[in-house]
C-alpha cells in the first residue's frame, strides 16, 4: 500500500530523475505494485475498505520516488490497456488536441478543478516496459494519449490544473475536440 503524495506537498513539483539502465529489480518490483495498487484502487469494494480513491494512473514522484516511472491501467471497455514505463519520452504529437469534457482528476489533487484540459490527440512514446520486459514504441490517441500525457506531466512536476485556463476553463480552441 502506497501513501499518495497530495498536490500541496512540494516534492511534486520537482523535475524527476531518470532511472538507471538496465532497470534495478527494486525499482521493477516498485512498478509491478504501482500497476497492482491501480488495479485495487479499481475495486470498488476495496478501495471503500483501505480508503483509498480510484485511479487509472500513477507516477512515481505521486509515492514519493522523484524517479521517471509511472504506470497505468484501466479498462476502455474492449481491452485492459497497461503500461509500466521507465525513462518515457514523447517523440512525436499531434497539432490536433483533446480534452475530457468533463475534466481531469487526479490522485494526488482532493480538490476539484473544473476546465478543459488540452492535450494532444495523438502521441508516440519511447519507453521500457516493465510489463513486456522491452523497450517499447506507443502509438495512443484520444483518451489514452491523454492518460498518458498526465502521467508524463508528473515526471515534470506538472499537475493537470496547471493548464487549465484561468480566465475561461472551459474555451474551445481551434483543431481540437472534446470526448
Ligand atoms: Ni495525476
Amino acid at each position: 500500500m502506497f501513501k499518495i503524495v497530495k498536490d500541496t506537498e512540494k516534492k511534486l513539483r520537482e523535475k524527476c530523475e531518470k532511472v538507471e539502465m538496465p532497470l534495478s529489480k527494486e525499482n521493477e518490483k516498485l512498478l509491478l505494485d504501482m500497476v497492482e495498487y491501480l488495479k485495487k484502487s479499481q475495486d470498488d469494494e476495496y478501495a471503500e475498505k483501505h480508503k483509498i480513491r480510484s485511479g487509472v494512473g500513477l507516477a512515481a514522484p505521486q509515492i514519493g520516488i522523484n524517479k521517471r516511472m509511472f504506470a497505468v491501467y484501466y479498462s476502455n471497455g474492449e481491452e485492459i490497456i497497461q503500461y509500466a514505463l521507465v525513462n518515457p519520452k514523447i517523440i512525436q504529437n499531434s497539432l490536433r488536441k483533446v480534452a475530457l469534457s468533463g475534466g481531469e482528476g487526479c490522485l494526488s489533487v482532493d480538490d476539484d478543478h473544473k476546465g478543459y484540459v488540452y492535450r494532444y490527440h495523438k502521441v508516440v512514446i519511447k519507453a521500457y516496459d516493465v510489463l513486456q520486459h522491452k523497450d517499447v514504441i506507443i502509438t495512443a490517441y484520444g483518451y489514452d494519449a491523454i492518460v498518458l500525457q498526465h502521467e508524463y506531466d508528473h515526471l515534470d512536476g506538472i499537475i493537470y490544473y496547471d493548464r487549465i485556463d484561468k480566465d475561461n476553463p472551459t474555451k474551445e480552441i481551434p483543431n481540437s475536440y472534446l470526448i
